[in-house]
């Protein structure tokens, strides 16, 4: 499918990797919706990135904010072709910590924000792209998920990330099956360890030594290439049910 002119919706798009998809999107000639839940920066992005964006506060785990959302991309941009979702939350902590066992409640709601929340984006939007008429290769449209590299090689404190970007794997090429007859695609990229805010927080010299981890090349990946990736996967037919490690052939340790 091609970019320019068609519509996207991006979880997450008010920061790192959404919002280096949504302007990389915008700069190839799409018309974006972010859709965050801190309206700060999220409407701080949009006043930059001018008319070809809206912003819509969204909790990716509520259906009527998430639904509200891709009516603005109908209402706004005449329509929906694709959304990506990056919208994520990490919350490390070990099964058998200092002040107990791992709480339950900060399990539930990293698998809760991370899975179900894409899930949630995943049946709104795909129900919208359903009604789309179609290209001459009959595609209505495309939906990229985020995982992580912790799906496969998660480190001790990551059991509910780890678990919540697994489950965004295992519903990949389920939801892609069912989906191809209706004409939508679905890939999952699993990324390594890139420069976004919560990394820059780090000091330099920590930064370094994530980097250093990985075989080639070795330092931390580009939100931008992540961007890249994403409008590849849009623009090439043929990706479909497959979750891509973008991790410059890193295997995290056990911690
Ligand atoms: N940065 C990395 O190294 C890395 C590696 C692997 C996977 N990932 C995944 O990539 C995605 C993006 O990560 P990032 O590094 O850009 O993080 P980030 O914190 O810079 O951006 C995440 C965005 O998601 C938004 N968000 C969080 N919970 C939300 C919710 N319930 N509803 C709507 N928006 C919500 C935040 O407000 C933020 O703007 C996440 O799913 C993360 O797990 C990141």
């Amino acid at each position: 499918m091609q970019v320019q002119g068609r519509v996207f919706l991006v979880t997450g798009g008010a920061s790192g990797l959404g919002a280096a998809t949504a302007e990389h999107l915008i700069s190839a000639g799409a018309k974006v919706v972010i859709a965050d839940m801190n309206s700060e920066t999220g409407e701080r992005l949009v006043s930059r990135l001018g008319d070809s964006c809206a912003f819509a506060k969204v909790n990716v785990t509520s259906a009527d904010q998430v639904q509200d959302a891709i009516q603005l991309a109908v209402e706004r941009f005449g329509g929906l072709h694709g959304a990506i979702n990056c919208a994520g939350i990490g919350n490390p902590e070990k099964v058998l910590g200092r002040q107990g066992p791992h709480r339950l409640e900060s399990f539930a709601k990293v698998i809760e924000v991370n899975l179900i929340g894409t899930f949630n984006v995943i049946r709104l939007a795909a129900l919208q792209m359903s009604l789309n008429a179609g290209n001459e290769q009959g595609e209505r449209g495309v939906l990229i998920n985020t995982a992580s590299i912790a799906a496969f090689d998660g480190q001790i404190g990551q059991a509910a990330y780890a678990a919540s970007k697994g489950g965004v794997v295992g519903l990949t090429l389920p939801v892609a099956r069912e989906l191809a007859s209706s004409g939508i695609r679905v890939c999952t990229i699993a990324p390594g360890l890139f420069a976004t805010p919560i990394l820059e927080m780090l000091p330099e010299e920590a930064r370094k030594a994530l980097g250093d981890q990985v075989p080639f090349p070795s330092r931390l990946g580009y939100p931008e290439e992540f961007a890249q990736l994403a409008r590849h996967i849009i623009e090439n037919p043929m990706l479909n049910g497959e979750t891509i490690r973008l991790d410059g052939a890193l295997r995290m340790p056990p911690r």
